[in-house]
């Protein structure tokens, strides 16, 4: 087992990432207040892994209230936190009441907003199952559910006291949400480190292979640059902006598109892409850098040419991202790889250009 320390002073945590950490109760028991915990979880990650969960939990003198949600984004909702509530004051859990959420980012986001806000805010655990959720929706404190109007527009930063990174769980992740993670992880080698980067460039396939050893490396390196960066700026005033390279465009291409069409992960993809061109065409990064993210987003089985939605499309999705400031955009750029920046600074044409073209292979 790894562990990647989270230090955010009298809220810092460890992320545990290995084999078989679901089977291993001592790790959650360490950290509970009461011997009770509410494992929230979906009906398909709940089959695979809640009776292993449960079973351990209950033999370790722990008893555990499951709390069952529907599956998917579109269950991201207020309804769907309310049935939250429903159980827990149903089941009269209480303030030292540990909530566990057992699932992807989904799962992980409605739970912590849930911990956050229930009796005004209860200790909570991620065992994150997707490649996404370990990597990143896990880690860093945001939490939150999407409003008709904007995703992710409710919610709280809430730290867990522990975040569980089986990675044997991954074996039972569809190919295209193991593809998904690995956009996040291509993310932070592009942001912030060019070895791994290069290391991924190497390892592509073992990673899409589900080789355990590649994946623990990624999943740790990944945690570690993001742990980083949140303990540098939890509150995202500045630095963990970086974290959100291709987000911009991402979220456009997924409300554009209808939210569920493209994964997150994908949409981040083609908008990592879009992000390089537009860095391109200001004249910061080289062709052959664009052309080396475009090379191992492909590899990964992402898509790396953005939809046609127009540009007037583009920019009015692009308006309601959380990084405006004062009516301004803000985007992600790369200086290079390895080096990303944020600016609301950026020549207006270059960016129409980019949406006008989105699919183009090559700078115009
Ligand atoms: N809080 C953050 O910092 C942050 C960061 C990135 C993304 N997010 C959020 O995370 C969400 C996306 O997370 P996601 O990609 O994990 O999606 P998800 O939670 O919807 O999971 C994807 C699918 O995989 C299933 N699944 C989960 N684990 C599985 C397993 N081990 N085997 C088989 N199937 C499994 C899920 O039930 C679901 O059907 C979005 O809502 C996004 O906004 C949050
Ligand atoms: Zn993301």
């Amino acid at each position: 087992m790894l562990s990647v320390p989270v230090a955010l002073g009298e809220r810092s945590y460890s992320i545990h990432i290995g084999s078989g950490l679901v089977s291993r109760p001592e790790l959650i028991v360490a950290q509970l207040q009461q011997p009770r915990v509410a494992v929230v979880t979906n009906p398909l990650v709940g089959k695979l892994y809640l009776d292993a969960l449960s079973t351990v939990l209950e033999k370790a003198g722990v008893s555990v209230v499951p709390v069952m949600l529907p599956d998917g984004e579109s269950h991201k909702t207020w309804a769907t936190l309310n049935l939250v509530f429903d159980r827990l004051l149903e089941q009269r859990c209480e303030r030292k009441t540990t909530l566990i959420a057992l699932g992807g980012g989904v799962i992980g986001d409605i739970t912590g907003f849930a911990a956050a806000v229930y009796l005004r805010g209860v200790p909570f655990i991620q065992v994150p199952t997707t490649l996404l959720a370990q990597v990143d929706s896990s880690v860093g404190g945001k939490t939150g559910i999407n409003h008709p109007l904007g995703k992710n527009m409710i919610g709280a930063f809430y730290q867990p006291r522990l975040v569980l990174a089986d990675t044997d769980t991954l074996r039972s992740l569809p190919e295209r949400e193991l593809a998904a993670g690995l956009a996040e992880v291509i993310k932070y080698g592009l942001i912030r480190d060019a070895s791994f980067l290069t290391w991924l460039e190497d390892n592509i396939e073992q990673l899409l292979a589900r080789d355990p050893d590649a994946l623990a490396y990624a999943v740790r390196r990944s945690c570690e640059i993001k742990a980083q960066i949140v303990s540098e700026d939890e509150r995202e005033t500045d630095v963990r902006a970086l974290l959100n390279l291709g987000h911009t465009f991402g979220h456009a291409i997924e409300a554009g598109l209808g939210f569920g069409t493209w994964l997150h992960g994908e949409a981040v993809a083609a908008g990592s892409v879009l992000a390089a061109r537009m860095s391109q065409r200001m004249g910061l990064l080289q062709a052959g850098d664009v052309a080396r993210a475009v090379d191992l987003f492909k590899r990964a089985r992402l898509p790396t040419d953005a939809p046609e939605l127009g540009a007037t499309r583009y920019l009015e999705l692009m308006g309601l991202d959380k990084k405006v400031e004062q009516g301004r955009l803000r985007l992600i750029l790369l200086e290079r790889i390895g080096k990303a920046f944020v600016t609301a600074d950026f020549p207006q044409h270059a960016l129409l250009d980019v949406l006008t073209n989105p699919s183009a292979s090559v700078a115009l």
